[in-house]
């Protein structure tokens, strides 16, 4: 693996996609003014729209104007002349050889050295035609199997998938035989954005650099943890991607499992991307399947409010659909750091705010000295310690114990010691595809997936996809309001369970 990224082209697939523009084109572009991104990499954008460079680059700019922090139009003039435009269908084998073509004259112009990076930001029906067409395209050099006498001298060819990594267990092995016939394992970069934020990372720091937390980070002090991922926005003009896919594959699946297996994992024996994804494996195979997922899973469905239809009224929603937009479930593992810990994951759009954090709730001490004075006299109790990890908007670390009132007598009260990413770092948080992107040119998979960590998060939300989940989705028709924490029985089924949600303000 190197330390700087490798020089390359970016094969872009999908280039006239709103991915493209929105987060990709904007992030490169803040990687090259931060000087990032060596001068030896440019990019191809492939698509069947008919483009030029040009019209490319104008669309692109538009974007970048929204969505780069810090655009300025010099630095943008600079950066677009790595950006370049080639108009074809990827799933027809016979433009690749004019595809190949561009890719060799770019690659000698930038000095590339032959490498590739390829990024698959297209529809998931046409990843297996795309990887197909790429396997016999020639473009992928045979040679860097295990057996190769000096792989590293050799150019490389990487590829990036997207999300949604298949729509289910049978269709991510699948995806998975399909990408293992044309490239290697350490050639397969599985992307989840949620990996690129600073405070998902911060994780790994938090817990291994640290004494405080890893004794403590166990069945016997943590109550239980909650993971959402809470979002203001609709589906909007997402619908015909999301009605067939809902909240519980679009982010359950995705980002929130993988946020568990970094806060419930065994520490890695060293921070390569070997033993941290070695690490997130085991945890997500001991993921526990639910008896009975009426007890411990909630779908939900937005209404309608008087600025905002209800989202079964959205233009291209199937009649009827129970698609759901609001997803809660409780995990169990079966080991014996998180033995009876109870893991609860809940996401959902059109909520009260957007909101992405990780609370964990632990237990109350052993005996209470305190039992004599209120509110423990009268029966009452307090709040137990808690500890929460904001990921997005704010960036933070939270955590809350109980201190002494001053003045006579002891009474207890509620404090917080609260670490400010923004403030004490005086830094605005980065678009996450940026970091990842580099990763892949450097060769460092620590935050991209390995097959077996997306087989298994398929495997552990497969229960609630089956029959028994869809008569769980049924009747959940505009069953939250627009602007709340989701339907009244995601809370009765934390209720059950003794526990409430945290709700921020
Ligand atoms: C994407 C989902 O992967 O993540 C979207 O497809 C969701 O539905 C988005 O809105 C949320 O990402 P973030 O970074 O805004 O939390």
């Amino acid at each position: 693996m190197s330390v700087s990224p490798d020089p390359c082209v970016i094969v872009l697939f999908g280039a006239s996609g709103d991915l493209a523009a929105r987060k990709l084109i904007p992030s490169l572009y803040e990687m090259s003014v931060a000087g990032a991104l060596p001068a030896q990499v440019c990019v191809l954008g492939v698509s069947r729209s008919a483009m030029t460079d040009d019209t490319w680059r104008e669309h692109l700019e538009s974007w970048a104007k929204k969505h780069a922090k810090g655009f300025e139009p010099e630095a943008w003039e600079k950066f677009a002349t790595r950006l370049f435009y080639f108009s074809g269908s990827a799933t027809e084998q016979d433009v690749y050889p004019a595809l190949s073509e561009r890719i060799e004259a770019l690659s000698r112009h930038f000095e590339c050295r032959g490498n590739i990076l390829f990024y698959l930001s297209v529809a998931p029906t046409l990843y297996e035609p795309i990887i197909r067409c790429l396997d016999d395209s020639g473009l992928i050099l045979e040679g860097r199997r295990w057996c190769s006498l000096d792989k590293d001298a050799m150019p490389w060819q990487r590829i990036i998938v997207e999300k949604p990594f298949g729509h289910d267990l049978e269709s991510a092995a699948t995806l998975n035989r399909v990408l293992g016939r044309a490239f290697e394992e350490d050639a397969i970069y599985r992307i989840d954005h949620y990996l690129g934020k600073d405070l998902v990372q911060n994780l790994l720091v938090l817990r291994f650099a640290n004494t405080i937390f890893e004794p403590l980070w166990n069945h016997q002090y943590v109550d239980h943890v909650q993971i959402t991922a809470a979002e203001q926005v609709g589906v909007d003009d997402r619908v015909s991607f999301y009605d067939q896919t809902g909240a519980l594959s679009d982010m359950s699946q995705s980002h929130l499992l993988q946020v568990l297996a970094l806060v419930a994992m065994e520490p890695p024996t060293s921070m390569s991307a070997h033993h941290i994804r070695q690490e997130k494996i085991k945890i997500i195979d001991a993921i526990e399947p639910p008896d009975d997922i009426t007890e411990c899973a909630v779908f939900g469905q937005y209404g309608g409010d008087g600025d905002h239809p209800a989202y079964h009224e959205l233009e291209g929603v199937a009649p009827g659909s129970t698609t759901e937009t609001f997803a809660a479930i409780g995990l169990h593992f079966d080991n014996w750091r998180w033995a009876d810990t109870p893991f609860y994951l809940r996401t959902g759009k059109r909520m009260a705010t957007k909101r992405t954090e990780i609370v964990i709730r632990f237990k109350r001490p052993a005996t209470n000295l305190f039992r004599h004075i209120e509110p423990f006299a009268s029966g009452g109790t307090r709040p137990p310690n808690r500890f929460i990890i904001s990921i997005a908007p704010d960036e933070g670390v939270s955590m809350r114990f109980e201190g002494k009132v001053p003045g006579a007598g002891i009474k207890l009260d509620s404090v917080t010691m609260d670490f400010d990413y923004a403030k004490r770092f005086k830094a605005e948080p980065l678009e996450a595809y940026g970091p990842l992107l580099l990763d892949a040119m450097r060769g460092d998979q620590t935050l991209f997936k390995h097959r077996y960590e997306v087989e298994g998060a398929w495997k552990a939300v497969m229960p609630f996809m089956g029959e028994e989940g869809k008569k769980l989705r049924e009747g959940t028709q505009a069953n939250y309001t627009p602007g709340s924490w989701g339907p009244k029985e995601a809370d009765e089924m934390l209720a059950r369970d003794g526990r409430v949600w945290h709700n921020p303000e």
